[in-house]
């Protein structure tokens, strides 16, 4: 579908890893805050469409951000660029002092990256200042660190993009140089800002991946969708302080050659807050890889669920009364928004579900982890205790063991059947002892892991607090709030966020704020349910192009058109109606989610990149023709073949053994139905 083969033989098309690129003389500069950079959302833009956009333009195209050297050090592998060109314009800059490290950023792709040292431009502050204030009028306040280094970022690549310019003049046998520089979110605006400023013959892209007013107005108590075209953004961005930041935002906005906007609810934000209505909406994808075996991302689940399992087991020692088997594994993570993420409604529905698990389902148990990174004085005593004493004993046990195997053997050998008295001895029933003893504790099994700063006015203890959910017995809902992003040298979970993930059994995004939302997008790649908003992008996406979103694992609660109360109570159901789900009707739906994983795949949706960059083209270089593109939002995912709208385990199944002996909860699915349609899916 992406290559096409000439009369010549050669690949053609636009995923001819730079042939077309080269012929057209033709460039891409993506220029990011978060290039090599792991902040938040843009990051997982930027590593993951890299390779899509290699694939079309080879060494053709190029990324640029911020040298940070922790990041650095461990993602980019340093060397020269692949073209000559791209080499001889970062040497005019070297020469004129400026430090830059270049190489190949280590994700998918591997693409070709720039990274400015901006401590090595900071004696220039005050000229890109002033210039920046006589050209545009915009003024950074002094004390404003992040934005002076955005300046500074900004300059130095507007630099390099007028030397790479003249460079490659007399690279194209003739063809003027097509370069689109293409640069994301307000702080590397300011590098749009300049190059249009400096008049550099460049086409421009600015895409934001939020506004920056939607996103202080939401986090204070507003009714922001139906306000919209109320605001005074002048007025309500000086009383926050951002006026500066707003007028980079808004004049990169206005100065791009095409402006994109990564949803349609965000493009109508952007319409009234930057007032300017996108030219192109692109949404967000993932480099999805598929396993050659279908159910390799089952098995993967399984296998980070017992990963999350030890560290319940640990977490909760002293009250480990409850049936790992029937527990099941719900998170939220991301930035710490605690208002815009949506946790404000997780904790107050999480305190509903645990009244209806209580009442009607006290044999499951739900573990809530709310994974938002925040200050803290490290790990607590507690959580750290309940590891080692859980650990100490799976030793104790792991030698004993050792021992009766020895003794069995020994007894065996003599030729008679060992009396089981003979086989352990007294002392180690007193070592097993002393393990059970030091596994009782005194309170409660805690609630973070860490010690938060501050933990009075931390938003996700007092939702915690005020909801009474504090880990008891009788609690059917219990929760762990980690305030750290994870990552697998973490002494508690040694898991990395992906494995997290495919562990978990939902994940519960119920944003108020979300241009976009990887996050539910992530579980769906990976074949886990989610539940996501009507106000996010992703949810909007998914709405318009599946028939019926909840059948393959997507739950959109209604934030839009319902009050805070009964959005609350619709995300307490959902998440109830998942507990009911048997393990067979999981399995199934986590089946029915991975399916959907072609549509989020940069393969796909990376098509709307290329349309604005084409845009951005024909609008600097008329004589340069825009292609046809196929338009994704023509089809629409249809119910799934085989099911109605909630899983179902009415279906015959393979009569094999149940994991409880209760047909209810076998995990071996008759899954020929499902097997063919996953099949026809994939072919
Ligand atoms: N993320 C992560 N580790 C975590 C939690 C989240 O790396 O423990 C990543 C996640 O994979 C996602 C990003 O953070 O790609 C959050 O992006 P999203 O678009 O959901 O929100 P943003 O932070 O950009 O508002
Ligand atoms: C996957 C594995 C099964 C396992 C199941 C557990 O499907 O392939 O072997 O039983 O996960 O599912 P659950 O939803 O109970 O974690
Ligand atoms: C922003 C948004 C998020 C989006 C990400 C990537 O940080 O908050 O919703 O997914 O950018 O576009």
């Amino acid at each position: 579908r992406f290559y096409r083969v000439d009369s010549s033989g050669y690949l053609s098309g636009y995923l001819d890893r730079g042939f077309s690129a080269q012929e057209e003389n033709r460039w891409n500069f993506e220029i990011a805050w978060e290039a090599a950079n792991k902040v938040g959302g843009i990051y997982t833009v930027i590593r993951s469409k890299a390779y899509v956009t290699t694939e079309e333009m080879g060494d053709q195209f190029c990324l640029i951000g911020p040298y940070k050297e922790h990041h650095a050090r461990t993602e980019v592998e340093d060397g020269p660029l692949g073209c000559d060109v791209l080499n001889q314009a970062v040497q005019k800059l070297k020469d004129k002092g400026f430090k830059m490290h270049t190489g190949r950023w280590l994700v998918d792709g591997n693409p070709q990256i720039i990274l400015m040292d901006i401590g090595s431009a900071a004696w220039k502050l005050d000229e890109y200042k002033s210039e920046l204030w006589s050209k545009s009028n915009i003024g950074i306040p002094h004390l404003d660190i992040e934005t002076n280094d955005a300046l500074i970022l900004g300059c130095m690549v507007t630099d390099f993009l007028a030397e790479f310019r003249t460079a490659a003049e007399e690279f194209g046998d003739g063809i003027p140089p097509r370069i689109v520089a293409h640069f994301h979110e307000w702080q590397a605006g300011l590098g749009l800002i300049m190059t249009r400023m400096r008049h550099i013959n460049v086409a421009t892209l600015f895409t934001t991946h939020a506004t920056l007013l939607g996103r202080y107005l939401c986090a204070g108590n507003i009714d922001f969708y139906n306000s919209l075209d109320k605001f005074n953004v002048d007025e309500e961005a000086g009383r926050r302080q951002i006026y500066h930041r707003y007028c980079i935002e808004r004049a990169a906005t206005h100065l791009a050659h095409v402006f994109t906007t990564v949803s349609d609810i965000t493009g109508f934000e952007a319409e009234h807050l930057l007032k300017r209505k996108p030219d192109v909406i692109t949404p967000n994808g993932l480099n999805v890889k598929k396993f050659s075996a279908l159910h390799e991302f089952q098995n993967l689940h399984a296998l980070s669920k017992e990963k999350i399992n030890e560290f319940v087991r640990g977490h909760f020692y002293g009250h480990y009364d409850f049936d790992l088997d029937k527990t099941l594994y719900f998170f939220i993570a991301g930035r710490y928004e605690f208002g815009n993420k949506g946790a404000d409604i997780f904790i107050e529905a999480l305190a509903r579900l645990n009244h209806y698990l209580k009442s009607s389902k006290p044999d499951v148990t739900v573990v809530a982890f709310l994974i938002f990174p925040t200050k803290t004085n490290n790990f607590n005593v507690e959580s750290l205790r309940g590891h080692a004493v859980t650990k100490s004993l799976r030793d104790t046990i792991h030698d004993i063991q050792q021992n009766i195997g020895k003794r069995m053997y020994e007894i065996c050998l003599s030729c008679r059947l060992p009396d089981p008295e003979e086989l352990v001895k007294k002392e180690e029933m007193i070592r097993l002892k002393r393990c059970i003893f030091s596994m009782q504790r005194d309170g409660l099994p805690p609630v973070t892991t860490h010690n938060v700063v501050d933990d009075w006015n931390d938003p996700v203890l007092n939702g915690v607090r005020r909801c009474n959910l504090f880990n008891t017995k009788n609690d059917r809902v219990k929760i762990v709030f980690h305030p750290e992003f994870l990552s697998s040298t973490n002494p508690l979970f040694a898991l990395d966020y992906e494995e997290f993930v495919r562990g978990c059994h939902l994940g519960v995004f119920p944003s108020y704020y979300e241009p976009w939302g990887y996050t539910p997008a992530e579980c769906t790649v990976m074949g886990i349910p989610s539940i996501t908003t009507n106000l996010s992008g992703f949810g909007c996406f998914m709405e318009e192009h599946i028939a019926d979103p909840q059948s393959y694992g997507i739950y959109i609660v209604d934030r839009r058109h319902i009050g805070l109360e009964d959005s609350v109570r619709q995300l307490a159901h959902y998440m109830y109606d998942f507990c009911r789900l048997n393990r067979r009707q999981r399995i199934i739906q986590r089946n029915r989610t991975e399916r959907l994983s072609d549509m989020l795949d940069w393969r796909n949706l990376g098509v709307y990149y290329r349309q604005a960059r084409q845009k951005a083209l024909h609008t600097v270089f008329p004589d340069y023709k825009e292609e046809m593109e196929n338009d994704i939002g023509k089809f629409k995912y249809p119910r799934p073949l085989s099911e109605p709208p909630s899983p179902t385990s009415s279906r015959a199944t393979t009569p094999a053994a149940s994991v409880h002996g209760s047909d209810d909860e076998s995990d071996s699915v008759d899954e020929e139905k499902e097997l063919e349609e996953l099949r026809a899916n994939h072919n």
